[in-house]
C-alpha cells in the first residue's frame, strides 16, 4: 500500500531519515522544511517520491497551504509525522527563561495541536490514520529531573495530547502515538549521541508502516514504555 506522508522537520537529522526511509519503502512523502530552499534541495538529494512543502508549524498560513496541497493532490493524508522540535534554554524553574519556554511550545506543542486538527479531516480519509508524535524520554513524567525545563515540559504537554487526541479519536481509525527516538547523532542530539539517524527513525518508520500497533501510547525500539 502506497501512503501519503508528512513529515515536519524533514529537512535535516531525524526528519530527513525518516522521509529517506519511508520513501524508500515506496510512501509519498511531503518533506515539510520552514525553509523552502532547503526543502527543494534535501528533497532532490534523497530522490524520488519525496515532495518538499515550505512548512513552518508555527505558520497557521504555512499549515493551510499544507493541508490545501495534500487534499488537491491525493484528497488523503495517511501518515502525519510531528517531528519538529526545538532544544533551547537550560534553565530549570528557578530562574525560568520565559522566552524559551514560549519559543519552545510554539514549536514543540502548539505546532503538533494545530497540524493534527488541521490534517484530522484528510486522515479520516484513510483506511488507517496515523499520527505520530516524536517525543522525548526527557518528557516522561516518571524520569523528570531539573534545569532543561523548557524542552522537558514541551515534550510532557506533546504526551498529553497523544493520550487526549487518541481518546477522542478512538473506534474511529486514526491512532495516535508518541516515540522516544533515543539520543541521536544530530544538531540537536550532537556528536556525541549514542545512535545513529537510521536507528533514530526506526521506530517511526515502524509506527507508520506496521499494520497492527495499539494507540495511545509512548514507544522507543518498538516497545511501549512508560510516561
Ligand atoms: N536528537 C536527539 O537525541 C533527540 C532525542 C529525543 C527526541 N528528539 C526529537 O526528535 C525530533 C527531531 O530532532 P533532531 O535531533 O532531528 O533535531 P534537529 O537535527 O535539530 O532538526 C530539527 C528539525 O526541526 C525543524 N524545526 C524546528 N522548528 C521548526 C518549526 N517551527 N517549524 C518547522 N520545522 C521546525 C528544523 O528546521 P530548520 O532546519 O529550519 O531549523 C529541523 O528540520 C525533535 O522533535 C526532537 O525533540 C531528538
Amino acid at each position: 500500500m502506497e501512503r501519503i506522508v508528512l513529515v515536519t522537520g524533514g529537512n535535516r537529522g531525524i526528519g530527513k531519515e525518516v522521509c529517506r526511509q519511508l520513501a524508500g519503502l515506496g510512501n509519498k512523502v511531503f518533506l515539510g522544511s520552514r525553509n523552502k530552499k532547503k526543502g527543494d534541495k534535501v528533497a532532490a538529494e534523497l530522490g524520488e517520491g519525496i515532495t518538499a512543502v515550505e512548512l513552518s508549524v508555527s505558520n497557521d498560513e504555512d499549515i493551510k497551504h499544507a493541508v490545501d496541497l495534500i487534499k488537491r493532490e491525493h484528497g488523503r493524508l495517511d501518515v502525519l509525522i510531528n517531528n519538529a522540535g526545538v532544544y533551547i534554554g537550560s534553565s530549570g524553574l528557578l530562574k525560568p527563561d520565559i522566552e524559551s519556554i514560549r519559543d519552545t511550545f510554539e514549536t514543540n506543542f502548539y505546532g503538533p495541536i494545530k497540524l493534527n486538527a488541521a490534517f484530522i479531516p484528510l486522515l479520516r480519509k484513510s483506511k488507517e490514520g496515523r499520527i505520530i508524535n516524536i517525543s522525548s524520554g526527557m518528557g516522561a513524567i516518571d524520569d523528570l529531573h531539573g534545569n532543561y525545563a523548557a524542552y522537558r515540559m514541551s515534550k510532557v504537554g506533546l504526551n498529553a495530547q497523544t493520550i487526549i487526541l487518541a481518546r477522542e479519536l478512538e473506534g474511529g481509525g486514526i491512532k495516535v502515538n508518541a516515540m522516544c527516538p533515543g539520543w541521536v547523532r544530530t544538531d540537536m542530539g550532537g556528536s556525541g549521541a549514542s545512535r545513529s539517524v537510521e536507528k533514530g527513525a526506526e521506530t517511526a518508520v515502524w509506527l507508520a508502516t506496521e499494520s497492527k500497533i495499539p494507540t495511545g501510547k509512548f514507544f522507543r525500539d518498538k516497545k511501549v514504555i512508560p510516561w
